[in-house]
């Protein structure tokens, strides 16, 4: 098998190091990896794959010289939006966690479980879904197949971890009993704040209207309904969601929950007379997404409450983006897609 030159951009952010620890965990068949930050981390030593690795400034010629064939993005929206494009001319591939290029049409937006040969289209950039959004699709796109989604009502327990190192920091200061807020605009802790991004003209916040356009983008259906609350908890990794889901066709509740059961990346936890549901604190470091609570909505005539809940830093963004990665060197090995 041939190896593969990998970039990290954002590899000193939370989620870059996840990169690390997901890379360092699934070995993917690299040659070299490059680091890359800004000029505040240039120089900084990062142990990783067993040796030092040396924090390089990313800068428009940064990639030139390194026959880099890959890179995975994680430095926010406009160091993307300036950066992607440049790599990509370059003839890398960017995995792309940040919103930037996601709603793109010529950009393959992709959950490896729901729709892996979307990244066959791709044309230098593939973008890394919301963290939300992939929790989600993982657990709808095979009930989807079998039973057709008519509407989604979305509502989020979304951890401080996604909103970087100051949400957590919010978070941790708080309750260590210090009030100064470096990211939210209440205090997050013994607090719930139903506003998560920017707030847009229509009353929903970004975060929202990203739940429902990609939910349809990835699932490759703009018919489905959606509408989505998205809440800030005072819990530090994993992400909740309630999810109501309408179907066009009915079904057995057995048969919903084997479906659940036997889809890949899911495991279902639901078990209630045990008090056995999925819970945040223990989906932690996991990369699986847990679905439980799974219950007839008998308030109309072919719907179903899930509570689905996963690792935001994990599933929600590295682990998601490395799998992109693996499927892509994949499709080069077998010769779906030209190297
Ligand atoms: P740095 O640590 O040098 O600031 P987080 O999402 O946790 O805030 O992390 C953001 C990541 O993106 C960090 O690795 C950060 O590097 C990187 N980053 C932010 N701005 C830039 C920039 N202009 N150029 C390159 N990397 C950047």
């Amino acid at each position: 098998m041939k190896k593969y030159n990998i970039a990290i951009v954002g590899a000193t952010g939370m989620v870059g190091r996840k990169f690390l620890e997901v890379l360092e965990e699934r070995q993917l068949p690299a040659l070299n990896y490059y680091l890359f930050a800004s000029a505040r981390s240039a120089g900084k030593r990062v142990k990783f794959m067993g040796k030092e690795h040396i924090i390089n400034e990313l800068t428009e010629t940064c990639f030139d010289d390194k026959e880099i064939d890959i890179a995975l993005f994680s430095a926010g929206a406009s160091v993307s939006r300036k950066y992607a494009p440049i790599a990509a001319s370059k003839g890398i591939v960017v995995i792309d966690n940040s919103s930037a290029w996601r709603m793109d049409g010529e950009v393959p937006l992709v959950v490896p479980e729901v729709n892996p040969a979307d990244i066959l289209k791709h044309k230098g950039i593939i973008a890394n879904p919301n963290c939300s959004t992939i929790q989600a699709v993982v657990a709808l796109n095979p009930l989807h197949r079998h039973y057709r989604i008519k509407r989604i009502v979305y509502s989020t327990y979304q951890a401080v971890s996604g909103a970087g190192l100051n949400g957590y920091m919010d978070l941790k200061n708080g309750i260590e009993g210090n009030n100064t807020l470096l990211k939210f605009p209440h205090p997050i802790f013994a607090n719930c704040i139903p506003h998560i991004d920017d707030f847009l003209d229509n009353g929903y916040t970004k975060e929202e209207m990203k739940m429902i356009q990609e939910t349809q983008k990835i699932i490759g259906d703009y018919s489905i309904r959606i509408t989505a609350t998205t809440v800030r908890v005072p819990v530090f990794h994993g992400h909740s969601e309630s999810i109501n889901v309408e179907f066009e066709k009915d079904f057995d509740l057995n048969e919903l929950k084997d479906i659940l059961a036997n889809s890949p990346g899911i495991v279902v936890v639901d078990d209630p007379k045990n008090n056995k549901y999925p819970m945040p604190l223990y989906a932690e470091n996991k990369d699986e997404v847990f679905v439980g609570r799974i219950r007839r909505d008998e308030s109309v005539p072919s719907g179903v409450n899930l509570w689905v809940v996963s690792d935001n830093v994990r599933k929600g963004a590295a682990t998601n983006t490395v799998q992109i990665a693996q499927k892509l060197i994949d499709y080069w090995e077998n010769g779906q897609l030209d190297r």
